[in-house]
């Protein structure tokens, strides 16, 4: 939604209905039929056209992440990354200046189930968010748990399916997402975190963000540096256990888009402080991980929170569908002095987002109102279907020239801003996992780290799932776990000998 998009026309009675060719609607009530008895003419096309607009109301909801909540805000920068210049690390421009306002949109989600599915489930939520910089826009696609499942994208419809419904029985199966994770060491760190208390977070207004992949910043000499956000929500971290959520569930299937909407509407505005890590852009072979490879949090002792802005989220959609539906985040979507690293990962969703968003809205998706850059836009792409307006035209571009170079009048190419960051880059080209993949260590880290009562809730929720497992699966997440830590595997053996009671 823009601005001059707005309420105007609620609750004036002058107002008349039209059809959307701006006929008045003089009768809304009865279809034109031969006598009060008679069939349907096909003449009729006030009625066909409402009818067949009604017939297309829905797109195609989202492949993963179909169930959400959004909301309008902003960020502000405090001009500094702990206690530096954030030029020293970046040229983005949203950084830059003390109190420096961006306009933001945000939108959490959960995973799995569509689009009216409980949001008191097991699983990531997601943590969307837009920024509609002066450089047009950014992009940080994350999620409130700071690590993921794989490392390599080709895995990433195959862990999806496991955990979608059997395409059978159309019901979700701990068989089949279990079979897939005990093939799957890399995600213990992830099944570790998700089958705690973090697993289910209270709302999204209690929750944490993280962009998860690893990135760039690049400063003004084009040199580089590896970044990974976070969110940390001024209100505190919050979570439901099983047994609260089931609770919630029985009862309230959108609790966590009540609590988002209730909030902002009583002006108690939800806020999130935004930090970053940072290292510098290499391979750090001091580390037992790869930088590059997003199933691994990179100690924060060693790697310190860095903060440097907040946002605050306080105005709700006026519309769902045309602002939170058709909402379309991306991760290459970056503004300059924010760069890819080589996390395989990230570019393998980079190419995911603008393709299911061309599927999914329609390959003018960038026109609608919530993607639109508040910045202007002039570009020679023309026609698809739903073109809305012609860019380019409005910035003085000769309409004739949708081309360029040109000496017609056409649209200029844009003078560089900055040096060049330019990594060098060499070997063979394999398929091939990377070498320190280091899947178990800090799995059992957090095992070891997480209080008596997490880790109690851990083993109890993985049990309670395995239990629904075959024998082989079962014995594979044991194996795997006594490598994360020897008791983390011996409990859950013996909570699937035993049954839950003796845990
Ligand atoms: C949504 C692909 C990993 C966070 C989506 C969508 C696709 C997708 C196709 C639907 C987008 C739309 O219809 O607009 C992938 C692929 C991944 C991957 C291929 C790995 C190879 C991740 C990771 C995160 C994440 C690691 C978290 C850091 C999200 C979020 C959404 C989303 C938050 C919802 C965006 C919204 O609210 O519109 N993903 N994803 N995804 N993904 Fe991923």
């Amino acid at each position: 939604m823009t601005d001059n998009q707005n309420n105007e026309g609620l609750g004036n009675e002058e107002e008349i209905l039209t059809n959307r060719q701006g006929h008045p609607i003089s009768d809304n009530q009865n279809t034109r039929t031969v006598g009060d008895r008679g069939p349907t003419v096909l003449e009729n096309y006030n009625f066909l056209e409402k009818i067949s607009h009604f017939d297309r109301e829905r797109i195609p909801e989202r492949v993963v992440h179909a169930r959400g909540a959004g909301a309008h805000g902003f960020f502000e920068a405090y001009g500094k990354v702990g206690s530096e210049p954030v030029s020293k690390y970046t040229r983005a421009k949203l950084f830059q200046e003390k109190g420096k306002i961006t306009p933001m949109f945000v939108r959490f989600s959960t995973v799995t189930h569509g689009g009216n599915s409980p949001e008191t489930l097991r699983d990531p939520r997601g943590f969307a968010t837009k920024f509609y910089t002066e450089d047009g826009n950014w992009d940080l696609v994350g999620n409130n748990l700071k690590i993921f499942f794989i490392r390599d994208p080709i895995k990433f419809p195959d862990l999806i399916h496991a955990f979608k419904p059997d395409p059978v029985t159309n019901r979700q199966d701990p068989n089949r997402i279990f079979d897939f994770i005990s093939h799957t060491p890399e995600a213990m760190h992830m099944i570790t975190w998700l089958f705690s208390p973090w697993g289910i977070p209270a709302s999204y207004r209690f929750m944490e963000g993280s962009g998860v992949n690893t990135y760039k910043w690049v400063n003004s000499d084009g040199v580089g540096h590896l970044v990974k956000y976070f969110w940390i929500p001024k209100q505190g971290v919050k979570f439901l256990t099983q047994a609260q959520a089931e609770e919630i569930q029985a009862k309230n299937f959108n609790h966590a888009t009540e609590d988002l909407y209730d909030a902002i509407e009583k002006g108690d505005y939800p806020e999130w402080e935004f930090c970053v890590q940072i290292m510098s852009d290499d391979e750090h072979p001091e580390l037992d991980f790869d930088p590059l490879d997003p199933t691994k949090i990179w100690s924060p002792d060693q790697f310190p929170l860095l903060p440097i802005g907040r946002m605050v989220l306080d105005k709700n959609p006026v519309n769902y569908f045309a602002e939170v539906e058709q909402a379309a985040f991306g991760t290459g979507v970056l503004v300059d002095g924010l760069d890819f690293s080589d996390d395989k990962l990230l570019q393998g969703r980079t190419f995911s987002y603008s393709d299911t968003q061309r599927y999914r809205v329609g390959p003018n998706y960038l026109q609608l109102p919530i993607n639109q850059p508040k910045t202007p836009v002039a570009t020679n792409q023309r026609d698809g279907q739903m073109t809305y307006r012609v860019d380019g035209v409005e910035a003085g571009e000769n309409p004739h020239v949708n081309y360029e170079p040109s000496s017609l009048g056409g649209l200029k190419e844009a003078p560089k801003s900055g040096k060049a960051h330019t990594p060098y880059v060499q070997g063979p080209v394999i398929g091939q996992k990377i070498s320190r993949t280091n899947d178990y260590q800090q799995a059992g880290d957090r095992y070891r780290t997480f209080e008596d009562t997490e880790r109690d809730d851990l083993i109890l929720n993985l049990v309670t799932q395995l239990k629904r497992c075959n024998p082989d699966i079962q014995e594979r997440m044991v194996e795997h776990l006594t490598q994360c830590d020897p008791e983390y595997g011996t409990r859950v053996r013996e909570g699937l000998k035993q049954g839950e009671e003796n845990m």
